[in-house]
Formats: C-alpha cells, structure tokens, sequence
C-alpha cells in the first residue's frame, strides 16, 4: 500500500499519509453512496469527533452503548482514508455513517443524484486554526508546525494539510442553496444551543427524539462527557502516532479560544485575508455575529 508522502499531493491537496494512499483518495471521488447513508463533512478541527458522537446519539434514540464501546473511526468512518472500505464491508451499519474532508468539488460527481443525508459543520476558522496547530504539535503524522505565525500563514495561504479553509467552506456552503438533503451547522451554534442543534439535526434526519432521548443525547454529547469516552478522546491511539504528553484532542472545547494565541496584528491581517477571500461568499457566518 503506497502511502501519501509528506509533500506528494492528490488534487493539489496535502493529506496526512499514514491514513492516506492515492487509492483511498481516488476510491472516495468513485464511492457508491446510498440513498440512506449520512454523510458528515467539515474541515478538520471543526467538531467532527462532536458531529459523530451526536448523530451516532441519534441514530440509537440517545442510547449511549454504541458511543462508549466502538470507537469513532469504526462507526463513522473517514471515506478518504484506507481503512474505510474494509470497515463498512466488516462492520456492516445501518444507517452507514460516514465522514469526510474532502472538499466539495472532489466529491460532487460521486454525491450527483444521491439522497444521502449531508451534514455539515463548519466553525469559526481562527478557532480552527488554533485548534489544528495545537493538535499538530500533539500527531505525529503531520509534520512539526513550527511557530503559530508559520503555521497561520500556510493556513491562510491555503497551504495546510486537507486544503483551503475558504475552498472547502465556500464550495460545501454554496451547495444548500441547491441540495435540499445538506444541512448547514456550525459549531457556534451547537456550542452556544446544544438542544436546538440536536432537535435540529435529528429533523434533518428524519429521527425524532422524545425528550428523555433528546436530554440522553445531549448528556453524552458535552464535552465532559466526550472527554472522558476513550471511544472519541484519541487515549486509544498509540503514542506512535499521537505523542499524549504534547496535549490533549479534547483540548478546550471553547468559542473564541483563539484570543489565547493570536496577536493583534495577526488578527488584523486574519481579517483582512479573510474579507478578501469571502467576498465573493453571500453567507453571513454566526461566529461573525458573535
Ligand atoms: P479545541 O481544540 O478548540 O478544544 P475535530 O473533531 O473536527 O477534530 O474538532 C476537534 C475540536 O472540537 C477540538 O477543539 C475539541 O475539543 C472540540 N470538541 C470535541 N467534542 C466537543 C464537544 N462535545 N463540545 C465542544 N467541543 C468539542
């Protein structure tokens, strides 16, 4: 199986080669979706882990068995990474739950005419950048980041691992306007109203919950809870690939964690990059509105 080299880029894009072989990526543009499966899509560090953990919720009426013995990457598997065929093939899930990456346009020919249900969650990008800098110090299947200034710039540039922060919000965000079966959520939102985002998503889904369920799901869902399921928080992952003493993944769980790295020039400069790359993008964001 050849893996990804550390420079050696599939559609332009960087991806972390222990997970990824041009196979699995070229696998995932052809894959055969069904109808019932539920996708989920972000950019990393934009509450993936939190999204697998409350539609795995959902899809058992708040059940919590599932969530606390069978860890994220078996029952919401990533569809880029290699091992994804193998465990839905060995794993078999009804709904299969399914997570991805990838940018929009790398997955459009394989999403054109499915009724698959698309969830997507998308978070204030300088919280995702302090988030992914610190969880790159802590994997060792990316390179060192170096300084945070460094690490923003390539950030900014389009430059990181997974792509373009812009690309991937613009390109997925532009598709409600025409994709009635994706859902637009941010990690805001789920933050700051975590009972009207899980009433929310389980609508989409078409799962409603009674009360007890919904509070069940809401209960093993927080962070405190997430925290400590050895399913979700990484503790699983040998310290080869995931050095535990350099952080945590669960690190804070928080809005606006970035005013604890950013400086205010690099925010001055964040801003400006960002009005300029977003132009062109008519979504009003809530973090803006924050
Ligand atoms: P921080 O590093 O800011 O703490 P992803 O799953 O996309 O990699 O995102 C990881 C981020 O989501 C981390 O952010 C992590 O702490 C946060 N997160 C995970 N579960 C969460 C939850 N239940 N509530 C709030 N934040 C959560």
């Amino acid at each position: 199986m050849a893996r990804l080299d550390v420079t050696e880029t599939f559609h332009g894009i960087t991806f972390p080669g222990h997970l990824h072989t041009q196979d699995s990526l070229q696998s995932a543009l052809r894959f055969p979706f069904q109808d019932t499966d539920i996708l989920i899509v972000s950019y990393p560090k934009s509450g993936t882990t939190w999204m697998q953990e409350i539609v795995t919720l959902i899809c058992n009426r708040g059940d919590p068995h599932v969530c606390q013995t069978v860890p994220n990457w078996t029952r919401a598997p990533w569809l880029e990474q290699h091992y994804c065929a193998m465990v839905l093939e060995k794993y078999p899930l009804n709904p299969r739950v399914i997570t991805t990456h990838l940018p929009q346009h790398l997955l459009e020919p394989a999403l054109q005419g499915s009724k698959a249900k698309v969830i997507y969650v998308s978070r204030n990008p300088k919280d995702v950048v302090v988030s992914y800098y610190h969880f790159c110090k802590m994997a060792k299947f990316f390179p060192d980041p170096g300084s945070f200034q460094d690490f923003l710039n390539q950030f900014l540039d389009g430059r990181s691992y997974y792509g373009s922060w812009f690309d991937h919000v613009k390109g997925w965000t532009r598709q409600t306007e025409t994709m009635s079966n994706l859902l637009h959520i941010t990690y805001e939102e789920m933050s700051l109203d975590p009972h009207c985002a899980v009433e929310k998503i389980s609508a989409f889904l078409q799962r409603p919950l009674v009360e007890e369920e919904l509070n069940s799901c809401l209960k093993h869902s927080s962070f405190s809870s997430m925290k400590n399921n050895t399913m979700v928080n990484c503790t699983l992952i040998s310290p080869e690939i995931m050095d535990h003493s350099k952080g945590c993944f669960m690190r804070k769980g928080e809005l606006g964690n970035w005013k604890s790295l950013f400086t205010d020039e690099q925010n001055q400069h964040f801003e400006s990059v960002f009005s300029s790359r977003m132009q062109d993008c008519s979504l009003k964001f809530v973090w803006d509105l924050l």
